[in-house]
């Protein structure tokens, strides 16, 4: 068991991994979650906006690029370590922000920062988390990275960034492409809004999930732990509800970067981007990195896949600013191809999400170690062992985008 194992007494501990034998992919870990997690919090995790096309195909265009098989290459001394943006990491993945972490497990986003600072990558906490930025701090020790929503409350943002220079944070990660909320039909039918409805078949799906249900009665991290008690007038789930459906800032704009930018003072990663023009106004902003990510296909449907998307930025801007990328990653074979397409670096949301809901801790360290592995042996199956080396050529020609 991991010391101080918050969110897991030893029996739940011992009930949480008893499978853990049997998982073997992240296709494993959603299976479980989808059933130890509540509907209302699963669905919010495992779903995009409208018709989910854009949601679907981040992850079906993967599938399209073909990786190349070399043999009789020399397999030994593989190593996955790199930067990303000047931070060494044992492979070149972090952990996306995602709201809500904590209602996929007790204490989700503190048992998350430890498993992705035992696996030697970065973990992004939201402003959207169940536990505050100084609770994870605390737990998990300094040196996650922090994700910024721009809110129309500016004195509550440069708080905000001041904590996370306070709790020593690593970088920080500002969203783009959220300033309005694309529509979940899976969340407005199952209620999900802060507090979440209490209709008897949200009552009864709960009832049916005994062990998620134990994890949260022994926890006191249940509400958004960044916000409440640090706006005036958000007191609890009710007052914070009204309080954030009017925050998100539709006004939000570059000039708002340059300020935020100059606030933090630090390494700036900027999330959201789709398009080339975006791009060169990431890169003229001086951020030391940019994310291509459509938001999981959660924002608007119909656009382009992420890593669709990857290699018309990293040929227009790749030069100036450090490219990352979201959206769709299963597995350590997708990381690769990303790789090979440009991104220094790649961010799984979803897959640590299937994790932290199946088993904690436990279920996160099993999604990071399967990438790894998978990661690892698909590079040598293509001829490499440093993934310093890896690009375009371990594609194969006319299956990725160009
Ligand atoms: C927030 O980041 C969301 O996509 O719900």
């Amino acid at each position: 068991m991991p010391p101080d194992a918050i969110g897991t007494g030893p029996a739940a501990y011992f009930l949480e991994t008893r499978f853990m034998t049997v998982i073997t992919n992240v296709e494993d870990l959603r299976v479980l979650a989808q059933r130890r997690v509540p509907r209302m919090f699963y669905d919010y995790a495992d779903s995009g906006s409208w018709t989910e096309g854009t949601y679907r195909a981040n992850a079906e265009d993967f599938q399209k690029i073909k990786l190349r098989q070399r043999v009789a290459v020399n397999m030994e001394n593989r190593s996955t370590r790199t930067t990303l943006v000047g931070q060494p990491v044992a492979m070149p993945l972090a952990i996306a922000p995602t709201g809500l972490a904590g209602m996929q497990h007790a204490d989700g986003e503190i048992l998350a920062a430890r498993a992705a600072k035992a696996a030697g990558i970065p973990y992004t906490l939201s402003t959207m988390s169940i536990c505050s930025i100084e609770d994870v701090a605390h737990h998990a020790g300094d040196g996650f990275w922090f994700q910024l929503y721009v809110m129309k409350d500016r004195a509550f943002i440069e708080r905000l960034i001041d904590r996370a220079k306070a709790a020593r944070c690593g970088a920080l990660v500002l969203t783009l492409d959220l300033q309005i909320l694309g529509q979940r039909h899976k969340d407005l039918k199952n209620g999900l809004s802060a507090p979440p409805k209490m209709t008897l078949a949200n009552l009864i799906n709960i009832a049916s999930k005994p062990r998620w249900a134990l994890g949260m009665l022994g926890t006191k991290r249940r509400q958004f732990g960044n916000i409440v008690g640090h706006v005036s007038g958000v007191a609890d789930m009710g007052s914070l509800g009204e309080w954030t459906a009017k925050q998100f800032d539709p006004a939000l704009n570059w000039g708002d970067v340059a300020w935020i930018k100059e606030r933090w003072g630090g390494k700036l990663i900027l999330k959201g981007i789709q398009d080339v023009e975006d791009a060169r106004l990431a890169a003229d902003s001086g951020a030391d990195a940019l994310i291509v990510s459509n938001h999981g296909g959660r924002q608007l449907d119909g656009a382009q896949s992420s890593i669709e998307a990857l290699p018309a930025i990293v040929d227009a801007v790749g030069h100036r600013i450090e490219i990352h990328m979201d959206g769709g990653v299963r597995s350590g074979q997708d990381v690769l191809k990303a790789r090979a397409l440009g991104a220094r670096g790649v961010y799984i949301g979803r897959p640590y999400l299937y994790g932290l809901g199946a088993m904690g801790e436990a279920g996160v360290a099993k999604c990071l170690e399967i990438i790894h592995r998978e990661l690892d042996l698909t590079m040598a199956f293509c001829g490499h062992t440093d993934i310093e080396t890896v690009d375009k050529r371990i594609l194969l020609p006319g299956t990725f985008p160009t």
